[in-house]
Order: structure tokens, then sequence, then C-alpha cells
């Protein structure tokens, strides 16, 4: 059985959203603590709060580029608040499945889109319900920060 399905294979090999956006609205960094893969997001956003471009760079794996580039999909033409409900999991469900090892990939994109959308909420002083308590400087789950990481 092959390990990724079709739309996996199809975002990995044919990404969209790859690159970066000059002059972002918000820019957003993130190194997944699993496996210390990095992922860029750059976001522009409208006077409407529509996020109207959305781009990825990722030092990732190949999870990591189909979930950035499904997920960069998913939130161009969404508002602000709805993209902050984009969770790992629908990443995941619109791409059909992730092998259980390669689920932390997704949670790298859903976290540099965090990021993102935070930088553009502390450059305009806006307030989203969806980054209550987030915090963008999180690297570490609990586990890892008490020196006793599995994953
Ligand atoms: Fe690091 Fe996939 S293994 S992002």
């Amino acid at each position: 059985m092959a390990l990724y399905n079709d739309t996996v294979m199809d975002h990995f090999l044919n990404p969209h959203n790859v690159g970066e956006i000059e002059n972002p609205d918000g820019k957003g960094i993130y190194g997944s603590p699993v496996c210390g893969d990095m992922m860029q997001v750059t976001i522009s956003v409208d006077e409407n709060e529509v996020i109207t471009d959305a781009k990825f760079k990722t030092f990732g794996c190949g999870s990591a580029i189909a979930s950035s580039s499904m997920a960069t999909d998913m939130i161009k033409g969404m508002k602000v608040e709805d993209a902050l409900e984009v969770s790992n999991e629908k990443i995941v469900e619109e791409l059909g499945g992730l092998p259980a090892i390669k689920i932390h990939c997704s949670v790298l994109a859903e976290h540099a889109i965090k990021n993102a959308i935070y930088d553009y909420a502390m450059k305009n002083g806006k307030e989203y319900k969806g980054l209550e308590g987030f915090d963008p400087d999180a690297e570490h789950h609990d586990d890892c920060e008490e020196g006793h990481c599995e994953v």
C-alpha cells in the first residue's frame, strides 16, 4: 500500500503558493519541536480582514510541503478569524489523510500560519478569539520542556 495518497503526492510534487510575499501584512516562522524542520508563511490581508494571498517556504519534509501547500490554498480568501480555525486536523482531512508519524508536519503548517496571523494582529492592533492564549514562541510541547520528549 502506498504511504501517501494521490492528493498528498500531487501537493508535494506540484506545491501551490511556494515563495515569499514582498512586504507582507503578516509573517510567521515556526520550527517543529518534533523534527526540527522550519516553515515560513507570509500573508497579505486586505482592509476587510480577508487573506488575499499566502505563501510558504519550508525546510521540511514532503508532508510539510503538501500540508503547507494545502493549508495556504485553504486560507486564501478567508477572513482572518476563519483562517485561525484551520487546524492541522482539517488540513490532514483535506489531504485525505497522512501517515500517523507525519501528523506533526501538518502541525508545523498550522502553527506557521497562526504565527503569520499573530504578526498581522500585533502590527494592526487586532484581537482575535482564535489567538487567545496563543504563544508564537512556543517551540516545545510540555513533555519536551520537562526534558523527556519521546517524539
Ligand atoms: Fe519534519 Fe515532516 S518530518 S516537518
